[in-house]
């Protein structure tokens, strides 16, 4: 007998078909997330699950779900998901990292060219038909990027993929990280570790690449933006929370902070309307791992994991090694 699967929402074909040839599907074939409780009915009786970084997947989604032994998310962040509670139910969970942090850090490199050259008012500019005509001083000045001083804070592998980048224009590079790269690392990205008092005052163009957790919840507040240089800009394609979105929105509005490149947002998709009456800010819609070889890549990647866990092998990705007794 197939073992049961359920998937939240759209994916691939291509991944939808692995998936038919060795489990009896549950599938949402619309790109909506759905209900928790649509969720939690659905996960009983089920052997594993397919999740995207929509679904909240906690003891309230695992209370009728006895059989589960794997959850599956298609995303590097799994803060959708209740690790403790996982765990507690004795259920696998895994992620897709790796797959995206090229794609990932271009996102982080066209926000912050964006930011730094004022792109996107610019390109509104252009299209609103006030540009009259090429001045010298054309009231567009923006900042320099090559030669600045870039900082990462957060360096997995997706920092380590945004530093990389920035040998291409000549810039110093520095992060902070909980724990400092070997110095083999460190050599391969040109980066310098530095402390985060440091790192806020020295960034022309700070990335922020932090997990969300309660410990980097507002990492960035009031005091950490006013640590910064007003010339600098900020940008994120981690999570929404690791900002305090009301204090950035002060920062911008009051010229503490020259520019912003944000992807995620606290509260997303809702967006705070001040955002969007801000011209120093380029605002998209998470869309950071959005190219289709990378998204279909996460796909697989998590069908990969679904399909070791419940062949009884270890997931690649596994993130609660403990319910293995490991
Ligand atoms: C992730 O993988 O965590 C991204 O945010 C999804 O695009």
């Amino acid at each position: 007998m197939k073992a049961k699967v359920l998937v939240t929402r759209a994916l691939f074909p291509e991944a939808l078909e692995r998936l038919n040839a060795t489990f009896e599907v549950d599938y949402n074939p619309e790109d909506r997330a759905l209900p928790p409780e649509e969720i939690a009915a659905r996960l009983a009786g089920k052997d594993g699950a397919i999740t995207l970084l929509s679904d909240r997947i906690d003891a309230a989604a695992l209370a009728g779900a006895a059989g589960l032994k794997a959850v599956c998310n298609v995303a590097v962040g799994y803060n959708n998901y209740d690790l403790a509670a996982i765990t507690a139910a004795g259920v696998m969970a895994t992620n897709t990292p790796g797959v995206l942090d090229d794609t990932t850090a271009d996102t982080a490199w066209a926000l912050l060219l964006a930011s730094a050259r004022r792109i996107v008012a610019a390109d509104r500019w252009v299209r609103d038909g006030q540009w009259q005509g090429w001045k010298f001083h054309d009231g567009w000045f923006g900042q320099d990027v090559h030669h600045a001083t870039l900082g990462i804070l957060g360096m997995g592998r997706i920092g380590r993929a945004v530093a990389r980048r920035a040998s291409g224009f000549s810039m110093r590079v520095i992060y902070h990280n909980r724990q400092r790269l070997e110095p083999g690392q460190e050599a391969a990205c040109a980066a310098t570790w530095v402390d985060k008092a440091t790192l806020l005052r020295d960034s022309d163009f700070l990335v922020l690449m932090l997990p969300y957790s309660p410990a980097t919840h507002h990492a960035i507040g009031a005091a950490e933006l006013a640590a910064m240089k007003p010339s600098a800009h900020l940008i994120n394609v981690a999570r929404g929370g690791i900002v305090d979105d009301n204090a950035l929105i002060d920062a911008l509005g009051n010229g503490r902070l020259a520019g912003a490149g944000l992807d995620v947002f606290e509260n997303e998709p809702a967006l705070d309307p001040r955002f969007a009456g801000l011209s120093n800010v380029v605002l998209t819609p998470h869309i950071g791992s959005s190219s289709r070889a990378t998204r279909l890549a996460m796909a697989m990647c998590a069908v990969d994991n679904l399909v070791a866990a419940l062949a009884g092998q270890r997931p690649p990705n596994l993130l609660n090694p403990a319910v293995l007794g490991a």
